[in-house]
């Protein structure tokens, strides 16, 4: 039998293979995404830039500008545009523009954003510099009492939009997993413009420490438990809405990576596995995928992505059963 092909789309863009470095400080400088296109990644999602680096930006120089009233227009743009250049959202675009010279692998740029002002015209610029697609890291968090989920989730879909109208490249959105309808959620991202989806963020986790009383960080770094959450929900999403789903948190290696795939993922993010075992896991996990498609018979992922997805097996109530039940058969 050939090699197995690893060769994917994934928001409409060719992957010569589905492990995608998902955003970390790793792909938050030239030398790492350098580092991570040699190890044989199929794509590499950068360090988000956020929002607030964006509009910190946007009105300090405003401020340093407004102090003299009668600027020309011109010579407004032109020393707005220096100011700027000084900026994290300036080294932002350099970085894209750098890594879209130095790779052949499509450069996914990545926003972390809790409004939908300010940012879109920066997300046209980041297309402009070569971003092959944006991610929207949108993490909303419901302090407020008063908001209910339908005014929260409208929120996450008005940034959506903004993105989808600024941009003519792909937008994906990384979601964390805390939603109660998130199906309906998912059917309107698609609706409001994206083409992809990320499931699921993980998101920092603070703790308390029982000695000295204090709030610290929990653990950075996932474990491969973790990601029987995103092969549920993406076996459950796939195929019935039409998104390109891409599996993350807890994948390490290839035996999850099969099964993101199997469920209907279309790329697989990994984070901490690089960060524990370091970047020849990219291809570690891609030599796993091969042997088991070799064992198994597949000559390529489209052969079996989503043999295992709910859509597929309207009968089976395993995906979407939620509590354990008492089986003769031990399921
Ligand atoms: C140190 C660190 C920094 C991260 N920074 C970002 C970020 O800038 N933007 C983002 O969307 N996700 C960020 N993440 C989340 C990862 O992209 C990823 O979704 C998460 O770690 C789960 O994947 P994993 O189980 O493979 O680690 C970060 C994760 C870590 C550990």
């Amino acid at each position: 039998m050939p090699t197995p092909d690893l060769a994917t789309t994934y928001l409409g863009l060719e992957l010569a293979n589905p492990v995608v470095v998902g955003a970390n400080p790793l792909t938050g400088n030239l030398d790492g995404i350098r580092d991570c296109a040699a190890a044989g990644a199929g794509a590499i999602v950068l360090k988000s830039l956020f929002e607030e680096e964006i509009r910190s930006e946007a009105e300090g120089v405003d401020r340093a500008l407004g102090l003299e009233s009668d600027w020309h227009p011109e010579v407004y743009d032109y020393l707005r545009a220096g100011l700027g250049m000084r900026c994290a959202p300036r080294q932002y675009l350099d970085m894209i523009a750098a890594a879209r010279r130095e790779t052949d692998i499509p450069i996914i740029a990545s926003i972390n954003c809790v409004s939908p002002d300010i940012w879109p015209e920066f997300a046209a610029e980041t297309a402009a510099a070569g971003a092959s697609a944006l991610e929207l890291n949108i993490a909303l968090f419901p302090d407020d009492v008063h908001e209910d989920a339908a005014r929260l989730e409208q929120r996450l879909l008005a940034i959506v939009a903004a993105a989808a109208k600024a941009v003519a490249i792909p937008v994906a959105v990384k979601l964390a997993p805390h939603f109660s309808a998130l199906p309906n959620l998912v059917l309107r991202l698609r609706q409001a413009g994206a083409k992809g989806c990320v499931l699921f963020n993980r998101l920092y986790r603070p703790t308390i420490h029982p000695e000295t009383l204090k709030v610290i960080g929990g653990d950075r770094f996932s474990n491969p438990a973790e990601s029987a959450l995103a092969i549920r929900w993406i076996a459950v999403l796939a195929d019935r809405i039409d998104l390109d789903f891409a599996a993350a948190t807890g994948f390490h290696d290839g035996n999850q990576a099969v099964r993101a795939i199997l469920a209907g993922a279309r790329a697989v993010q990994t984070v901490s596995a690089l960060h524990r075992e370091g970047l020849g896991q990219i291809s570690a996990i891609q030599t796993e995928i091969r042997a088991w498609m070799s064992r198994k018979g597949f000559a390529s992922l489209a052969d079996f992505r989503g043999l295992v997805s709910q859509a597929r097996h309207p009968e089976s109530p395993l995906f979407t059963r939620l509590q354990y039940m008492r089986r003769l058969d031990g399921a």
